[in-house]
């Protein structure tokens, strides 16, 4: 689950399957049993808040109410962040941000907030275009592509791995990494997270020995002087709370525009401007719809309900965008537009500190794809689309369209792509939208590529092999015999030896 901790990052089926009862014996909803969770009936009947089982025997809340939701996001002093104190064990030490309240929360996420702002639009931009040109450059040439697995989920992973520092190979392993993760085969889950631990590591180390100006470079070089664990822990919490998120914003942004012509027409039109468009998105397709990772400080009455010292909290945040008080409108997008108020980042201290930038990262992904893959169709009916067996996340498993070919193809074999997720073509046939007219995307293309949708040098590189880094003797020193002073080859660093142990899946 989303940034969340214990039993509550369950996830559990939620295919229609056959109808069960959802309530356990002692009346609580059983979150552990999975199946899609019917907002408007529970409200109707728990009002604000619903008691739940996150697994058997474990007792939690779900918050329904956008009122309860919002309370309990903004309430630190009833409501913490901080799991230890009530687990049996008292859990692993966590040194994230997300793990604490208060000052100790305020020192671990300024650093982040700062090392994000330095970032800019300036710098994000041409990164999001030379990887979103280069991913679909790869589609360009076959006429259908699963927008997910082909663009959505590599994409946030090349990014950050550019911002990190790090060349083109590191970001393909990242992508590949997170779909490792989601995989749903807890072997492999467990040897992705590893790696990722891996990764994080690493680029610390590294960064720490050669540092630069980049996203960990600053974050290295804050005044709040974080250890080394405390940067890792930073950078894995970036990243954990970042990259999925942002992948289904992407996703369920151009379902929207694919199954929505009025949609369609507004964005390209420009009525609806980029910004309320990914409020409309948040609001009525958010990537999270729940969300674990608050405990009750004290025994309390909250809406109603009598909530111990402990328990765990859920933030119900589908539920909160769909309850009357706040929908008055439904789903329409032009009387949601310019309305920010949606929960999707979250609120309250913990609010996301990465909201200015999964923007534009989502708005130049979406504007590249649309104006990149002329006349975008559905490729399959809405109802076929598969949706990931996710409580937390709302997001597709694929997003098949079919649109131009340009005829067009970039180089192949320069390291492949994390996975080809390539549905088999059993896909039916819809009828075609005509070419997108003047897709609102026009601006030149960043330092990389052409406008056949290669990129540049860096990206084209050799992939998967890792080029050890040369260090140089200092001039003058030795050399008995005037021999030229050889390059010497530094050992690989764990980056180094991560990535050599890295195979691509097949
Ligand atoms: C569509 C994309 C995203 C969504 C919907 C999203 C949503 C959220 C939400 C709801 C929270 C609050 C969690 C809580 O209160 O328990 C949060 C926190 C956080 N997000 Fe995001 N996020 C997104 C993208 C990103 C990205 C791209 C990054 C980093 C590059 C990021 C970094 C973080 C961090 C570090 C926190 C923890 C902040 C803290 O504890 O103070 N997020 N995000």
């Amino acid at each position: 689950m989303h940034q969340g901790t214990g039993p509550a990052d369950h996830e559990g089926p939620s295919a229609a399957g056959p109808a069960r009862c959802p309530y356990s014996a002692n009346g609580a909803l059983a979150l552990h049993r999975g199946g899609e969770l019917p907002w408007r009936q529970l409200r109707e009947r728990h009002g604000g808040l619903v008691p739940v089982e996150l697994d058997p025997g474990v007792p939690g809340w779900l918050l329904l109410g956008y009122k309860e939701n919002l309370q309990a996001l903004r309430d630190q002093t009833h409501f913490s962040a901080d799991p230890r104190p009530w687990r049996a064990d008292g859990g692993p030490a966590r040194t994230e941000a997300l793990g604490h309240d208060g000052a100790e929360h305020q020192r671990l996420r300024i650093p982040i907030v700062d090392a994000l702002a330095r970032v800019g639009t300036s710098q994000l931009v041409p990164v999001v275009e030379r990887a979103a040109v280069h991913l679909l450059g790869r589609v360009a040439a076959e006429g259908s592509a699963d927008l997910i697995g082909r663009y959505a989920a590599p994409l946030p992973a090349m990014v950050l791995n550019e911002l990190f520092g790090l060349p083109d190979e590191y970001g393909r392993m990242l992508a590949d990494l997170a779909e490792r993760s989601w995989s749903g085969d807890p072997e492999e889950t467990a040897a992705a997270a590893r790696a990722v631990r891996g990764y994080f590591q690493g680029l610390v180390e590294r960064k720490r020995r050669e540092p630069g100006e980049d996203l960990v470079g600053h974050l290295l070089a804050h005044p709040n002087a974080l250890t080394d664990q405390e940067a890792v822990e930073a950078l894995t919490l970036l990243w954990r709370s970042g990259h999925e998120p942002t992948t289904h914003l992407i996703g369920n942004a151009l379902l929207k525009l694919l199954e929505d012509p009025g949609v369609w027409t507004a964005y390209l039109g420009g009525t609806l401007t980029p910004e309320d468009f990914i409020d409309y998105v948040m609001w009525t397709d958010s990537p999270l719809q729940v969300l674990a990772g608050r405990y009750s400080t004290m025994d309390i009455r909250f809406s109603g309900a009598h909530i111990r010292r402990g328990e765990p909290l859920l933030f119900g945040l589908a539920s909160a965008h769909t309850d009357p008080s706040v929908s008055r409108h439904g789903e329409d997008a032009m009387a949601l537009a310019g309305n920010r108020s949606h929960l999707s980042w979250g609120a309250g201290a913990h609010r996301c500190p990465a909201t200015a930038f999964s923007r534009e990262l989502v708005r130049t992904a979406v504007d590249l794809a649309v104006d990149r893959l002329r006349g975008m169709v559905l490729a399959v009916e809405p109802a076929d689309l598969r949706w990931r067996p996710s409580l937390s996340v709302h997001g597709l498993e694929e997003l098949p369209v079919w649109f131009t070919a340009t005829g067009e193809r970039v180089e192949q074999g320069q390291g492949e792509e994390p996975r080809e997720r390539r549905p088999a073509r059993t896909w039916i046939r819809r009828r075609r939208r005509p070419a997108a007219q003047g897709a609102r995307y026009q601006a030149p293309l960043a330092r990389s590529g052409g406008e056949d949708g290669s990129d540049g040098e860096r990206t084209e590189a050799a992939a998967v092999a890792p080029r050890p880094r040369r260090h140089r003797s200092p001039q003058g020193a030795g050399a008995r015999y005037q021999a030229p002073f050889a390059e010497k080859e530094a050992a690989p660093d764990p980056l180094d030896r991560l990535l050599a142990d890295w195979r691509p899946r097949g």
